[in-house]
C-alpha cells in the first residue's frame, strides 16, 4: 500500500491515478476528499482517509492504522502543503510544511517505512527570479531560498539528510518540481512567447502533472538508499524563442555553465534522467498541435 498525503491536490490527483493505473494500491490522506467521491466508495473511487499531517499522532495513524482498509504501508508520497508563496501568511506556510514534512519522516522512521518520496519545489534555486541565478542551466548544488515557503522545502531537504543518517535503510527522495501544469493550461502558452519577461520567474520552465506523476512512480521503485534531490520539469521550455535570446535579454550578466540547447529545460533534469530514468513525455507543444488538430477537424 503506498499512501499519498494531499492526493486530492493538482498534482496528488494526478498522482493516485498513475499509481492504480500501474497496479499499486493507494490509499490518499488528505484534509479534503478527492473530487466525485461517493459515500460509502463506489468501485473505483481512490482509497481515501481525513487526516491533518501537521498533527504527529494523525500522520502516524494514516500510515499504520486507519481501518481495517489500510494494509501494510511500503511507501509514502508526501505531497501535501500550502503549495506555494503567498498563499497563507509566511510563519503559517512555514510551520505547516516544515511540521508535516517532519512528521511524515519521523512517523515512516517509527513505523518501518523505508520509501518516502516527497515535493520539494523549484523554489529552492531561487526561484522567483529578479535578477537571475549564479549559473545556468541551474542544478541540485543551488540552495538559494527567498521566502518563508522556500525555506521550509529546502529545510525539508536539510531534514531528509539527517533522518537518512538516522536510518541509512530509508531513502527519502525529494523532488524538486517545477510549476505544475494540466493539459487545459496549455491553451495560453503559445502567448508567453511574445513577452520574455511572462515566465522569466522560474527560468521558463513547467512540469507536466502526468510527467511529475511518472518521477514519482519512479522515485519510489528506484533501489537508491539514503536522501536524494531531483529536478523535475519538462525537457523543453515554455517558449518558442532560443534560450540564447531570452537569456541575453532578461539575465544578461548570467553565467552559462555551458553552450544552452534552443529550448531545453534550464532547470536540468540530467540528474533524474540519469539516476532515475526519468524521460518526460507530455511536451506541451504536442499537446498544443492536437488541440489544434481537434478544432480543425471540427
Ligand atoms: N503546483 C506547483 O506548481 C508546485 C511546484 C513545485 C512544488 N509543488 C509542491 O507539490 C506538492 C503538491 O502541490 P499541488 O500543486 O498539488 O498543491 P495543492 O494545493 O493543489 O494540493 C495540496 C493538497 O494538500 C492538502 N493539504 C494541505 N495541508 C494539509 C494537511 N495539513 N494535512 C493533509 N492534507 C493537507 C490540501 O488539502 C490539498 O489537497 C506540494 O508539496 C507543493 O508544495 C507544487
Amino acid at each position: 500500500m503506498i499512501v499519498v498525503t494531499g492526493g486530492s491536490g493538482k498534482l496528488g490527483r494526478v498522482v493516485v491515478k498513475h499509481l492504480m493505473d500501474k497496479g499499486y494500491e493507494v490509499t490518499s490522506v488528505d484534509l479534503a476528499p478527492p473530487p466525485g467521491q461517493h459515500n460509502p466508495p463506489r468501485p473505483g473511487d481512490v482509497r481515501f482517509a481525513r487526516a491533518d499531517v501537521t498533527d504527529f499522532g494523525e500522520a502516524m495513524a494514516a500510515f499504520s492504522m486507519i481501518d481495517e482498509r489500510v494494509e501494510k504501508v511500503t511507501g509514502i508520497v508526501h505531497l501535501a502543503a500550502i503549495a506555494a508563496p503567498g498563499l497563507a501568511a509566511n510563519h503559517v506556510t512555514f510551520a505547516t510544511n516544515t511540521i508535516s514534512t517532519y512528521n511524515v519522516f519521523e512517523a515512516a522512521r517509527q513505523l518501518g517505512i523505508r520509501n518516502v518520496v516527497w515535493a520539494s519545489s523549484e523554489t529552492v534555486y531561487g526561484v522567483p527570479y529578479p535578477k537571475g541565478p549564479a549559473y545556468l542551466p541551474v542544478d541540485e548544488d543551488i540552495q538559494r531560498p527567498e521566502t518563508a515557503y522556500s525555506l521550509s522545502k529546502m529545510l525539508g531537504e536539510e531534514m531528509a539528510k539527517q533522518f537518512a543518517r538516522w536510518e541509512p535503510k530509508m531513502k527519502i527522495v525529494g523532488l524538486r518540481f517545477s510549476n505544475v501544469q494540466e493539459p487545459h493550461d496549455y491553451a495560453r502558452f503559445p502567448e508567453f512567447d511574445r513577452d520574455p519577461k511572462s515566465r522569466h520567474f522560474n527560468l521558463w520552465t513547467y512540469i507536466d502533472a502526468r510527467d511529475g506523476a511518472e518521477a514519482v512512480r519512479l522515485a519510489l521503485e528506484s533501489k537508491l538508499k539514503g536522501a536524494h534531490v531531483f529536478g523535475i520539469a519538462n525537457a523543453d521550455s515554455v517558449m518558442s524563442r532560443t534560450n540564447d535570446e531570452i537569456v541575453d535579454k532578461v539575465f544578461p550578466k548570467t553565467k552559462r555553465k555551458r553552450p544552452l540547447k534552443e529550448n531545453e529545460s534550464l532547470i536540468s533534469i540530467e540528474r533524474a534522467r540519469k539516476e532515475l530514468g526519468y524521460r518526460p513525455k507530455h511536451a506541451w507543444r504536442k499537446q498544443v498541435e492536437a488541440l489544434k488538430g481537434k478544432a480543425e477537424r471540427g
